[in-house]
């Protein structure tokens, strides 16, 4: 069954976990959809992860959209997030709900997430009055790494615990359905898991939140340009990959692939007559 905003509405409501996933291509959102994920994020981490940059700020509309097609074309009951890259909403609001509805009917994503706490709500407000869902991320967002100063966790001192919970209340009045922490104490992440009426999806935020979310490439053992402290490995595909890429390349040096079954075949008369 399709998962939608009432999916995790419910899920909050019977105490079920949400799981999400990055995904940003065809034939990964295939199966991770088959496996029967509720949500696939086509997150902006595309920009390390698939595009190799360094960090998500020089990440496009334009490459957002292109993915979230690919995406959308292979998954069927997932819940489709596009992530609003850098500078797509924080310039005003006619941009952010204009990028928001590209999402929505080039990428056919269902909604949309966009970074930032009470500064950005009026935003989410518009975006939500568009009648496109708006996930909201807070605590560590890293379009934001610039002005953090690096990669941090949010929320460890009184202050910031503060912010993070007034953050929290402000994205949900302003109309989220669902909100990401990141890289949040667990029980922070718990106390405004409890807090909220709309769920908590948790990346390094503990397990107290309503749901998870993992990067793809990081959680199958793809990516290790750096591997964040949440991380579980939960399989080796580039080990994987190495082997089966390795096998290829024996084969076709020692001349045991192509076989028979793998050629076609022509009339040895045309061949002798040519
Ligand atoms: O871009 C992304 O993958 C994300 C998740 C880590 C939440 O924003
Ligand atoms: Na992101």
């Amino acid at each position: 069954m399709k998962n939608t905003v009432m999916t995790f509405k419910e899920a909050k409501k019977n105490g079920e976990k949400l799981t999400m996933l990055t995904a940003y291509d065809y034939s990964t959102a295939k199966i991770v959809d088959e496996c029967g994920i509720n949500s696939i994020l086509v997150g902006d981490s595309l920009g390390m992860v698939m595009l190799g940059y360094e960090d998500t700020l020089s990440v496009t509309m334009d490459d957002m959209i292109h993915h979230t097609k690919a995406v959308a074309k292979g998954a069927k009951n997932a819940l489709i997030v596009g992530d609003m890259p850098f500078m797509s909403y924080n310039t005003g609001i006619r941009d952010a709900v204009i990028n928001a509805g590209r999402f929505m009917s080039e990428g056919r994503a269902n909604c949309v997430k966009l970074e930032g706490g009470k500064e950005i709500c009026d935003v989410i407000e518009k975006i939500v009055e568009a009648k496109i869902p708006v996930c909201a991320h807070i605590g560590l967002t890293p379009q934001a790494v610039n002005a953090f100063g690096g990669f941090k966790v949010q929320g460890k001192n009184m202050d910031s615990a503060k912010k993070l919970i007034k953050d929290a209340l402000a994205v949900q009045k302003a109309g989220a359905f669902a909100v990401v922490l990141e890289c949040v104490p667990s029980e922070l992440a718990s106390k405004i898991t409890d807090m909220l009426d709309i769920p908590t999806i948790g990346i390094g935020a503990g397990p107290g939140c309503d749901g998870q979310v993992l990067v793809n490439q990081d959680m199958l053992g793809l990516y290790d340009d750096f591997t964040p402290k949440f991380v579980r490995k939960f399989a080796n595909t580039g080990d994987v990959m190495r082997e089966g890429i390795k096998s290829y390349i024996e084969a076709v040096s020692d001349g045991s692939f192509p076989e028979e079954k793998h050629c076609f075949k022509i009339d040895p008369e045309i061949i002798k007559n040519l």
